[in-house]
């Protein structure tokens, strides 16, 4: 099976993979029944209808459960809200991805702290359960294609079922699922989608949300097709050149036996075609599958790392004959990575320290339920930062997230939810791995979190042991490592099953793990955990802020400093990952009430940063930082010492207030400057250099009053897809054009054109606010606004007012853009 080459490609017909030469592909060459058809991926967003059940009252959950029925009873009759003639006029409209939860008012109770202080559970049952209902059409063409319905996540526990049918039940609220509607799909008319949907179990100790708050797809293929997942490329380097290990698995649902082979063609970045080879045939028979193995050399690829993103695209082709019956992208990246006991992490060759933080997947104004662009725009805040790496903590992703670190450079440690080698464990860790073990971004497996009862012991060792087994089945090429934190015995229980060590919180005993256990990699699963919040420079427990110097941290903890001083100095820790990068709604920490947002982020839930992430700027990336706090503005405080700190990689700070010098300080590696200074209105000033004369200066005013409102959106252009969002930074500034750091004004917003307002945010941890009102108090001088862009091309116009304010007026473009195939 050797490289193909021009002629054997159009002697055998394979064309799919010759874009580079124009060449119309087989596919509208060959008349097939399949072939008519092709692969379709419809986004199934749009749409929707959606109602809250109740998980106690039969009358108000649509009669579901009720006994003379029997839902389970008959086949067909499967809840009354599948019936065509349903009547939905009472149902509110709703697209995907959707978080009722974000919507529900905010309760103050004991229980629903860590959650985020929303009416779910079983004390709630008329706020957990939700109904979500779509009718689309199956053309009388598709009759004899394999159709399922793909569900990227649904929090959680749900009961889906089409026409009146039940197909399937998905208790995890992380874990992708699909369900196969060919043998129920009414072909040639409308076809009638039902989901229920119970919140009522936590699977985290987090706001989790609630809903169907991914994407859903209807897929389309012919019986003989790559299975779901079903491709998977590796690659080994050698002296610049590498070799890729493409494995594809073919299912053939058909009623006869097929032979078949498989056509893989490679692609670089910008489409050139570096690879392509046909595979032998082999037969598949009816409901069997076939794995094809080629082995495809690259010379002198371009590798995937932080810094040099590079993708490559696989696509893979299925062919009968002479008949392409299937064809399936596959996005991929050529890297190597391995762990050293000794020293650390190794990407391509190179030793890389992970640089990064823990993520839960809510932000403000969406909740869980984030637009594909929210990702990258997280993602790109981090990088800002330095930071290299990403824990999907502590659950599966959406896999656009995974999307944005392969495209933007970030590492991954993927997460699964469930610590059990149960069926339900293994097969919610399997679909993750097989659905994004082709993500070059994700290096390493996690498969457990501070699991209490277990971590130190011996059934510890047996799950874990099972669950890497089956980790390493799916996918020989990662590593596998989980969280473990101090209530265990550092070197037993999960270790014992682990390829790399993750020891969650800097402890004493750290150096001496690697004494006693010298062949076993570690890095810091979760470090830090320190409290701040943006703008606040006292804790006020009453209103439930912390202070944003780095010196808040709970007993386990460390502050920013602590930790990265320790591991940066560590040469056998690959480094770790700090809890957290963004704040989240739930854990408040360390208040309660009114608090409903952590402060552990080192940007706020809207992603604006606070002082600490100036600290890992400083310490992470390559650029030089210089950043100054507090604000300057503290009336009735004159005379009065303040902290004055400044994060700088840097050699020296001067620090100047009103024009006069209050000292010069060396900035030690890995720390800070600070001085006391008594407060005066006016100007501080700091001045930082390296070697010679000053390379950076920074200044902290004191401002007047808020006169003018100003918008910043991230873009001033987005797509008119209907999916696209900018990103809108909220602020004041006084007469002279400075930003007031103190602002709080209530605004107003009003969204017209081709667009809607989906969100609002603060980073308020207190805020009880609503996120998808119309107002918002800035705080801290800070507000966010998420704007989406409808489906028609022209402009989307932001106004944002407040009584003694001039108002702002953004004006955003929506480029005509063609929206992703519907159904
Ligand atoms: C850890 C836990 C995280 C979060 C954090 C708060 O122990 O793994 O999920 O709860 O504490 O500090």
């Amino acid at each position: 099976m050797g490289d193909w080459t021009r002629r054997d490609v159009l002697k055998s017909g394979f064309v799919a993979s010759l874009g580079a030469l124009a060449l119309p592909r087989l596919a509208s060459l060959v008349p097939s029944p399949f072939l008519a058809a092709g692969r379709e991926r419809l986004l199934l967003d749009a749409g929707w209808r959606f109602h809250l059940g109740h998980a106690d009252d039969l009358t108000k959950d649509f009669n579901f459960g009720n006994e003379e029925r029997g839902e389970f009873g008959k086949v067909g009759g499967f809840f009354d809200v599948s019936d065509k003639d349903f009547d939905v006029s009472g149902w509110g409209a709703v697209d995907l991805p959707h978080d009722w939860a974000v919507e529900l008012p905010f309760e103050n109770a004991e229980r629903l702290v860590a959650y985020g202080c929303k009416p779910l559970g079983r004390e709630y049952p008329a706020t957990s359960i939700g109904w979500y209902r779509r009718v689309f059409d199956i053309p009388a063409s598709d009759l004899g294609r394999r159709i399922t319905v793909e569900f990227d996540g649904v929090f959680r526990d749900a009961l889906v079922a089409v026409n009146g049918h039940f197909l399937g039940r998905n208790l995890s609220g992380y874990a992708p699922f699909e369900v196969d509607i060919t043998d129920v799909a009414q072909y040639g008319g409308p076809n009638v989608l039902v989901v229920r949907v119970d919140a009522t179990q936590n699977e985290g100790w987090f706001y989790e949300g609630a809903g169907i708050y991914r994407h859903v797809w209807l897929s389309k293929t012919a019986p003989l097709h790559v299975a779901h997942w079903g491709t998977f490329v590796t690659s080994e380097l050698h002296a610049g050149n590498a070799v890729l290990t493409v494995r594809t698995e073919v299912e053939n649902e058909g009623d006869r036996p097929q032979t078949c082979r498989v056509g893989s063609t490679i692609r670089d970045g910008i489409g050139r075609q570096v690879a392509v080879q046909r595979s032998l045939p082999a037969r598949i028979g009816p409901g069997g599958s076939h794995v094809f193995i080629q082995t495809i050399p690259v010379s002198h690829p371009r590798l995937w790392s932080p810094d040099t993103p590079e993708l490559y695209q696989l696509e893979t082709d299925v062919m009968a004959g002479t008949t392409v019956v299937d064809s399936y992208p596959t996005s991929f990246g050529i890297r190597s990575i391995r762990f050293d006991p000794n020293e650390g992490f190794y990407l391509n060759g190179k030793r890389v320290e992970l640089k990064g933080t823990c993520n839960h997947q809510d932000h403000a104004g969406v909740g869980s339920a984030l637009p594909d662009r929210l990702q990258s725009y997280r993602i790109g805040r981090l990088k800002a930062m330095g930071s290299n790496a990403y824990r999907t903590s502590h659950n599966p992703p959406t896999p656009e997230l995974l999307d944005a670190c392969d495209r933007l450079g970030m590492l991954v440690l993927d997460e699964t939810r469930m610590f059990s080698d149960s069926e339900e464990g293994r097969s919610q860790l399997e679909r993750l791995i097989r659905r994004d073990r082709n993500h070059p971004s994700v290096f390493c497996w996690s498969i457990a979190n501070e699991e209490w009862w277990v971590q130190g012991n011996e059934t510890g060792t047996r799950i874990a042991q099972a669950m890497r087994e089956h980790a390493h089945r799916l996918d020989p090429s990662r590593p596998v490592s989980a969280g473990m934190d101090s209530r265990y015995t550092p070197g037993q229980g999960i270790t014992l099953g682990l390829d790399v060590q993750g020891f969650n919180y800097q402890r004493e005993d750290l150096d001496a793990f690697h004494r006693n256990f010298p062949t076993r990699p570690a890095m810091g699963s979760e470090t830090a955990s320190t409290y701040s919040t943006r703008g606040i420079y006292a804790n006020d427990p009453a209103k439930g802020y912390v202070s944003a110097y780095d010196v808040n941290r709970p007993d386990y903890g460390a502050t920013a400093e602590q930790w990265w001083s320790f591991f940066a100095t560590r040469r056998w820790l690959a480094g770790g990952f700090v809890w957290t990068g963004f704040d989240y709604r739930g854990e408040p920490s360390p208040y309660a009430w009114p608090c409903i947002s952590s402060h552990f982020g080192i940007l706020d839930t809207c992603g604006f940063p606070k002082d600490n992430f100036f600290y890992y700027q400083s310490w992470w990336s390559d650029q030089p930082v210089l950043h100054l706090f507090p604000h300057w503005n503290w009336p009735g405080r004159e005379g009065q010492e303040l902290e004055v700190w400044c994060h700088s990689n840097l050699e020296r700070v001067e620090l100047l207030l009103n024009g006069r010098s209050l000292g010069e300080q060396v900035v030690a590696r890995n720390s800070h400057a600070s001085w006391r200074v008594p407060y005066q209105p006016g100007k501080l000033e700091a001045r930082g250099s390296r070697g010679g004369p000053g390379v950076l200066t920074v200044m902290r005013e004191t401002t007047g009053p808020a006169k003018t409102i100003v918008l910043t959106p991230d873009r001033p252009r987005i797509n008119a897809d209907g999916e696209d969002v900018a990103v809108i930074e909220v602020h004041t500034v006084d007469a002279e054009g400075r930003p007031v750091p103190v602002a709080d004004h209530l605004l107003s917003f009003d969204v017209s054109g081709n667009g809607r307002l989906i969100g609002l945010g603060n980073g308020d941890p207190s805020s009880h606010e609503a996120d998808k009102g119309m107002t918002r108090r800035l705080f801290n001088g800070l507000a966010q606004a998420i704007v989406q862009s409808g489906r028609e091309a022209g402009s989307l116009r932001v106004v944002a007012s407040s009584p003694g304010l001039e108002s702002a007026t953004l004006t955003i473009e929506c480029h005509p853009a063609r929206p992703r195939a519907s159904a």
